[in-house]
């Protein structure tokens, strides 16, 4: 089998390189809460669905930066399930881009997987059509993983997950005396989706609102005041550096306090 010919991403038109990033302190997985769109659009006198237009400009950027500095995955909050309490011409806006950036798909030449996680039901069907198109004829890619979240909702996935737990129960194929973490985890309905080491959120707000509640438990939180279409690959490059520089213990006791986490260098 022929491993198609992939290109290298275009670099960020500064011209800056990524950082190198030695692979045991490199996250696996970043998750990232665009927000500041709509703040975004209003400062530049603009209707808030031109802030999502430059917030997926902002989005193939990322990507870029993602695949130049070695990520394996990126996930993305496109579309929350509380988003359809907008305005129905902002919601069917924020649909219509995903419509418009799943179909030309801007990342054809690039070693890049697209996924997408999220309710089905009641999100149009040539829009889902369109996603899963898009996740099968990426699937046997192997660099880097995007997954979008759109009608996605934390407590809606763990609601459905309990609901998957109960009905293997129901069916005998499972004790609910004996259900654990590794069950809960198996029944999720993205069981291979890593679990993110670094959250990051835009837009000058600090909460996680609902977003990957079980695979980001553990997961570094870095909050950035600017609206998401001001950012770019840079910043992906700096939260991840900032990432590099934190010791994570996952509740395990960690150095007394002062003591450095590695053995200092010489003259250090
Ligand atoms: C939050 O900003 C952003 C959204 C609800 C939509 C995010 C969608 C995109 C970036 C476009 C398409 C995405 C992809 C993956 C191609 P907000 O509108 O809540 O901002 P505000 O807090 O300033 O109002």
């Amino acid at each position: 089998l022929r491993r198609p010919a992939f290109r290298s991403p275009p670099p960020h038109p500064s011209g800056e390189r990524p950082p190198r990033i030695p692979a045991e302190r490199m996250p696996a997985h970043v998750a990232v809460i665009m927000d500041g769109n709509g703040r975004w659009a209003q400062r530049h006198g603009l209707p808030r669905h031109e802030g999502h237009r430059a917030g997926a400009a902002a989005v193939r950027d990322v990507v870029h930066g993602a695949l130049e500095i070695g990520l394996r995955h990126l996930t993305l909050y496109a579309f929350s399930t509380e988003n359809w309490k907008r305005d129905p011409e902002e919601t069917s806006a924020i649909l219509d881009l995903l419509r418009q950036e799943t179909r030309a798909y801007p990342f054809e030449d690039l070693d890049v997987r697209m996924r997408w996680h999220g309710r089905a039901d009641n999100l149009p069907q040539d829009l889902v059509d369109l996603l899963d198109m898009r996740e099968r004829s990426t699937r046997d890619r192997a660099g880097l993983t995007v997954t979008t979240c759109v009608n996605y909702g934390g407590r809606d996935e763990i609601a459905r997950t309990a609901a998957a737990l109960a009905r293997r129960a129901r069916s005998g194929r499972l004790d609910p005396d004996l259900i654990g973490e590794q069950d809960f985890a198996e029944h999720l309905p993205r069981p291979d989706m890593p679990d993110v080491d670094l959250l990051w959120r835009t837009g000058n707000e600090q909460r996680t609102s609902n977003f990957l509640p079980w695979q980001a438990a553990y997961a570094e939180l870095h909050f950035t005041p600017d609206h998401w279409p001001d950012v770019d690959r840079r910043d992906l490059w700096r939260a991840i550096t900032e990432y590099t520089r934190r010791q994570r213990r996952h509740g395990a006791a960690g150095p007394a306090p002062h003591e450095p986490a590695t053995a200092p260098r010489e003259g250090a």
